[in-house]
């Protein structure tokens, strides 16, 4: 459930409007701008800082409102990095797959990464994709939507201008690419240009940013050339070692295209995530992973690596409908796990007109319900990553 006024959620919470304004920096509320936004949420979110606050408290308090009652509100203000940590210690680590493209893999990585960073967690997104698609999702200075009309208005120079940012090489020798080739040249991980290549960008809420280890078109054939580095299917994994000490979520985003990239991935993770969508194509391309994780458990074995199947996201699905109930079950048997986390988003217009803004869901600021709506499985994976205590 979405609720986007002030009035709403002090009443979801059973607490005064007055209270609310004084506690709300401690609460998942996720506001945008001074008025019109400055208040909107979900239940889920909500239900979530309860929880939290129920075992931070040893069961003593069981909601906000019990706290609030008992004059404790300063609780929440003065526990706001415990009321949101994870609770396992251990950075986790998820690879986003699927061997067809198009199947909204580059999306999930982005919303749900930027959900975990609305959340207080400390995000590092991957892009292992030469499309680097998700290297620039959140930056502003390239958002274009080559249909717009604003081009036909423009004058020369704001064209040259444009033309000029489009086509500049963001992450040119400043990406993944730049520390693979680095490692090849030298045969050491030089940890410092990892941090160096990383970049941080803002989610569109206050305060509150990710980590992007970004990509290059070049990786393509760099990892052709990577083929030939001894023990090149744990690189990945060699490269985030550090990083694993940083963050609390490592999240890939991999190439349709590229083996290796699934490889190193799926070697750098401790968990795999199958994106797909209901079509019989994706069908077959999730079918087809799913051997591949077979073959590579004899590896993963060698290298004593500790890699699950975690969920599966199943995107651009039509709500409430029988073809989404198909499909759910298509893919479960396909797995045989009967408990495999099963996560739907809705095909919804707003993925795209947010994206050419720049914009993650989570802070979209147009359709800010609906947006909310569409996101809420999301959501939901992203509060039990945070509550997972362990592998
Ligand atoms: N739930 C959705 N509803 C509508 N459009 C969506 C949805 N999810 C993603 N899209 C759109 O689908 C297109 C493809 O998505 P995306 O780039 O995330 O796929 P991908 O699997 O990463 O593709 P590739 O394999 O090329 O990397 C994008 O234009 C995106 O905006
Ligand atoms: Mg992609």
């Amino acid at each position: 459930m979405i609720l986007n006024t002030r009035k709403k959620i002090a009443n979801y919470l059973q607490i005064s409007e007055e209270t609310l304004r004084e506690i709300a920096p401690a609460l998942p509320i996720l506001g945008i701008g001074e008025k019109k936004y400055a208040y909107t949420t979900g239940s889920n979110y909500l239900e979530f800082i309860q929880k939290r606050i129920s075992s931070l408290t040893s069961g003593d308090f069981d909601s906000v409102q019990s706290l609030v009652q008992s004059n404790r509100k300063n609780f929440l203000l003065d526990n706001i990095d415990a009321l949101y940590k994870k609770n396992s210690n251990e950075c986790i680590t998820i690879a986003f797959n699927n061997l067809k493209g198009g199947v909204a893999k580059t999306t999930t990585v982005a919303n749900l990464g930027a959900i975990l960073a609305a959340l207080n967690q400390k995000v590092l997104l991957v892009d292992m994709d030469m499309q680097n698609q998700l290297s620039t999702f959140f930056t502003k200075e390239i958002a274009f939507d080559a249909n717009t009309k604003e081009i036909d208005n423009m004058s020369e120079d704001e064209i040259d201008f444009l033309c000029d940012i489009i086509s500049r090489e963001k992450y040119a020798e400043k990406s993944i690419l730049t520390v693979i080739k680095d490692f090849a040249d030298n045969k050491i991980l030089n940890y410092d240009l990892v941090d160096e290549v990383i970049t941080t960008v803002d989610i569109g809420l206050e305060n509150k940013t990710l980590d992007i280890l970004p990509s290059e078109w070049r990786l393509g054939r760099g990892l052709e050339t990577a083929r030939s580095i001894p023990n090149v299917s744990i690189l990945l994994r060699k490269i985030l070692k550090r990083a694993k000490e940083k963050y609390d979520f490592i999240l890939i985003d991999t190439s349709p295209a590229n083996m290796l990239s699934i490889e190193l991935s799926f070697y750098a993770s401790d968990y795999i995530s199958l994106v797909s969508t209901p079509d019989q194509k994706a069908f077959q391309s999730f079918s087809n992973i799913i051997e591949e994780l077979e073959l590579l458990k004899k590896d993963v074995e060698e290298f004593k690596l500790d890699i699950k199947l975690d969920s599966l996201i199943l995107s651009r699905t039509v709500e409430n409908s029988n073809s989404q109930k198909f499909w759910k079950k298509m893919y479960k048997n396909k797995t045989k796990m009967k408990n495999l986390h099963i996560f739907l988003v809705p095909q919804k217009e707003l993925f795209s007109s947010a994206e050419t803004k720049n914009k993650p869901l989570i802070s979209y600021g147009e359709k800010r319900s609906e947006a909310l709506e569409t996101i809420s499985e999301l959501g939901d994976y992203a509060i039990s990553l945070i509550n997972r205590k362990g592998k």
